[in-house]
């Protein structure tokens, strides 16, 4: 086995993980959850998502949360720009990154962003320009790269085709997306091989929800395959609220534990990491999702 010897993870708790919540969560709970993430050691952290107030009210406060953070130097922060009106909006606080989204699935990119996949890179296309004129590093995300919620399965052909597109119009790193966690690790390995036929192993991710509790296998595979970044929510926050049903991604603990015990570095303090997922979890008055969060828990209680 050829795996890599560190492994990026960039969390997406505050965004992914948050913005399915239907009560209110304060822009001060928000910060904390950064300052506490990025205490643990995260580098890559997902902030925010400058889309419609309509669309997802959780993240309205964008532009608050991005003013609140206490930005460590070393430490990146990314944002969600569905088009130019929130690139504008997102540009005025600062992000290292932009991510534009995208789907693999006509369906979904109509009920997620209100486009088919087609006009998603015209919306798109200005962005990546804007974006990398001002110097802000450009990533895509395909989703439901392996199954929809409302097309069912999804062919590696509809993954490479999107990689394609986002190529084209500059997108300089894509994740791959199990938007609603029904992949298992054969057909994860085929949505990536599609991937790789556009973009090199460097500049590709997988972003993996747990829904039917297969994360942990896909991330594992995708290791295999030589994939060192991946996205990843503190005590496994999350559900897109366009994806009925779907839970949060794999929780950030659960990976940095795989990845600690098969000897790959990732500059994590799994301690401190468990005590950002408590701090979220107390607030949302519900136990974390992650497995190795509860086991440490009671493992301290004891
Ligand atoms: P639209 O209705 O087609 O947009 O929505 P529009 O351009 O026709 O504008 C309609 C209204 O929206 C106007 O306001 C605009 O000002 C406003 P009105 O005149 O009616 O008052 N508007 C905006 N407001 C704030 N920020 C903006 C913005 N754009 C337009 N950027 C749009 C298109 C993309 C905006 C909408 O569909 C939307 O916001 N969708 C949100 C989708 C979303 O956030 N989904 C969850 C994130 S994706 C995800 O979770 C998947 C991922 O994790 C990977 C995976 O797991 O698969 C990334
Ligand atoms: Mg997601």
């Amino acid at each position: 086995m050829n795996l890599p010897s560190f492994v990026k993870l960039v969390e997406v708790g505050p965004r992914d993980g948050l913005q399915n919540e239907k009560a209110p969560v304060p822009a001060a709970v928000k910060i904390e959850l950064v300052q506490r993430l990025q205490d643990a050691g995260l580098k890559e952290i997902e902030v925010t998502s400058f889309v419609s107030p309509k669309w997802v009210p959780q993240m309205a406060d964008n532009a608050q949360v991005m003013a609140g953070i206490a930005r460590q130097p070393g430490v990146r922060y990314s944002v969600l720009t569905p088009n130019l009106q929130g690139f504008e909006a997102a540009r005025a606080s600062q992000p290292d990154e932009i991510v534009v989204f995208g789907a693999a699935s006509e369906a979904f990119s109509q009920r997620n962003i209100n486009c088919s996949v087609e006009d998603s890179m015209e919306r798109f296309r200005p962005v990546v320009a804007a974006a990398r004129a001002a110097g802000i590093y450009v990533r895509g995300a395909i989703s439901c790269a392996v199954g929809c919620p409302y097309e069912g399965d999804v062919a590696p052909a509809a993954v490479a085709r999107v990689a394609r597109l986002m190529k084209d119009i500059g997108v300089q790193h894509i994740g791959v997306a199990d938007t609603i966690g029904v992949g298992t690790p054969l057909k994860v390995q085929r949505a990536l091989d599609a991937a790789l036929q556009h973009y090199d192993l460097n500049d590709i991710s997988g972003h993996f929800h747990d829904t039917y509790g297969q994360a942990l296998a896909n991330t594992l595979i995708s290791l295999q395959m030589g994939v060192w970044q991946f996205d990843t929510s503190v005590a496994g926050l999350g559900g897109c609220p366009y994806a009925k049903g779907a839970t949060g991604n794999v929780a950030t603990e659960d990976v940095v534990y795989l990845l600690h015990g098969m000897g790959m570095d990732t500059g994590i303090d799994l301690e401190r990491l468990i005590d950002a997922g408590q701090f979220i979890s107390d607030f949302l008055q519900r136990p974390s999702h992650s497995r190795v969060a509860k086991a440490l828990l009671s493992k301290r209680a004891a």
